[in-house]
């Protein structure tokens, strides 16, 4: 799906000022929420045993190595995302391969629908945006985008 030169720049100027908290941090806020809002998926990266209704917080999830590499692995592939949003061939290539490595791990498509609410949460959150803004809306359509090509690379 392409994008217009403004959603790229909202897209892009968006991520950057969120980048400057650091990838760690970026990708501890996002993945915090995620596991918050899909406990079942916790099981897939630690161990310890915390009930489901403990809420996450992110210095909990400092602590745990696993975590903190998934965590950066996120912030990292969806700078690559951004990166590659106006390069077709790069995107399709990055989408397979976070299919696959996640396929691999028998991570269920569904829980992918988990993610976009807590990414423009933390994007909407950090810049002080609010839910009807251009940014977060670029953000919808890109992460509907970043969705649908991993889980069709998942089913394939
Ligand atoms: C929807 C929930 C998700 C689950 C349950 C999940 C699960 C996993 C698991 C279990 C691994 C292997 C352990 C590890 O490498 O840390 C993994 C790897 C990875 N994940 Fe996720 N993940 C999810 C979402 C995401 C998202 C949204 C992104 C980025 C956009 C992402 C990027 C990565 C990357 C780059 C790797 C390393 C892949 C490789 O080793 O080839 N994950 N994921």
């Amino acid at each position: 799906m392409p994008f217009t030169d403004e959603e790229l720049k909202l897209l892009r100027n968006s991520w950057d000022e969120v980048k400057k908290l650091g990838m760690k941090e970026v990708g501890l806020h996002i993945f915090t929420g995620l596991l918050n809002a899909a406990p079942s998926l916790r099981t897939l990266f630690y161990t310890i045993d915390l009930p489901d209704e403990e809420e996450l917080t992110i210095d909990v999830m400092r602590e745990n190595k696993k975590v903190v590499a998934h965590a950066t692995r996120i912030a990292n592939a969806i700078s690559k995302f951004i990166k590659f949003l106006d390069q077709p061939e790069e995107l399709e290539k990055l989408l397979t391969s976070l299919g696959e490595s996640h396929a691999r791990r028998q991570v269920d498509p569904e829980s992918f629908e988990y993610v976009a609410p807590v990414i423009l949460s933390v994007i909407g959150g950090h810049l002080k945006l609010p839910s009807n803004s251009p940014t977060l809306q670029a953000w919808v359509k890109a992460y509907g985008v970043l969705r649908n090509g991993i889980v069709s690379a998942m089913e394939a």
